[in-house]
């Protein structure tokens, strides 16, 4: 059996040409035009590709967008008053802090600075706590992309035994509780594993449904996919490939060959989880965007 491949990016077109239209007849009701602003410390490569197919995404859907690019060693203070200037602006909706930080700066601290209502990505304990109260809130992009792909491709999650490999406050935690909280994509019996757990191939060959966030390149093996599990890689890991024209290229957290031999339905990496991340950052902003007008 091959499995069948989950295409995150035509999934995530068809999101975007949704927001546009709901957008449209949002603007045209209240004459408020969606505004994202991403601030961006220091200069990571991987994130100034990040910021900037995020601001190009709501630009394409003619939606207000900024990017306040501070140089690295920007103190904590500066990186406050940025925040609130952001955070009284009425022209911006949703107001996302590019992680990771450099060093010296207090991430947590900044990220609370964020008002709840602003907050995009979904990281403020006071999100965070409605996320897992099942209350309305900007749900992590992330996690809020891997459940709408379930959704979209009709993967059945009620009942079915789902394990989610990595535990971050970004990917593994909040897609646990997702896949656990009552309703379409949730009702899932969830185990979460990390670092510390024991027998893990033994854990993964049980799941009807695999999320793997861990950072590590093919870290899991085709031999311990169950065959027809649904298998969702959220892994984005550069390895060296000199025929790149880059030197390099993107693999996920599985080993995509041999796993795609067994499993039902997998998602590529890129062009899975990747997409559908966007197109949920664009929603959040239209959700807050709807909400600070209502
Ligand atoms: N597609 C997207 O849009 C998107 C978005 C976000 C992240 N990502 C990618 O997803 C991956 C994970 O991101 P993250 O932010 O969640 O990473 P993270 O914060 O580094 O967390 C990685 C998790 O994996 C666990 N882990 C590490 N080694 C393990 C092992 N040997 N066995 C079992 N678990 C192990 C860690 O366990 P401990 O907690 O015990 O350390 C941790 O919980 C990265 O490749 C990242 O680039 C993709």
């Amino acid at each position: 059996m091959t499995a069948r491949i989950i295409d995150g990016t035509a999934i995530a077109a068809r999101i975007r040409e949704q927001l546009l239209v709901e957008a449209q007849s949002f603007t045209k009701r209240t004459r408020v035009r969606p505004g994202l602003v991403v601030i961006l410390v220091g200069d990571n490569p991987a994130s100034q590709v990040y910021v900037r197919s995020k601001r190009k995404a709501c630009l394409d859907l003619g939606w207000y967008s900024d990017v306040i690019h501070l140089p690295a060693e920007t103190e904590q203070r500066r990186v406050e008053e940025t925040i609130d200037k952001l955070n009284a602006d009425p022209l911006v909706h949703g107001i996302l802090l590019q992680l990771p930080l450099p060093d010296h700066l207090d991430e947590q601290t900044l990220l609370q600075r964020i008002r709840p209502e602003k907050d995009v990505d979904g990281f403020h304990p006071l999100n965070v706590g409605k996320l897992v109260l099942g209350l309305p809130a900007p749900i992590p992009c992330t996690p809020l992309g891997i459940q709408r792909l379930l959704i979209e491709e009709g993967i059945e999650t009620s009942g079915k035994f789902a394990v989610v490999v990595g535990r971050s406050n970004i990917v593994g935690k909040p897609v646990a509780t997702l896949l656990m909280r009552k309703g379409p994509g949730g009702d899932a019996t969830v185990c979460v594993c990390h670092s510390r757990s024991e027998n893990l191939p033994q854990i993964i060959r049980q799941a009807d449904i695999l999320i793997a966030a861990v950072g590590r390149p093919h870290f899991i093996k085709g031999g311990w996919i169950k065959p027809g599990a649904t298998v969702i890689d959220v892994g984005i890991n550069r390895v060296d490939d000199p025929d790149a024209p880059r030197g390099y290229r993107l693999v996920g957290d599985v080993d995509f060959e041999n796993a795609r031999a067994i499993a039902g339905a997998i998602t590529p990496v890129p062009g899975g989880v990747g997409p559908m991340t966007i197109a949920m950052l664009l929603h959040n902003t239209l959700w807050c965007a709807k909400n600070l007008t209502a």
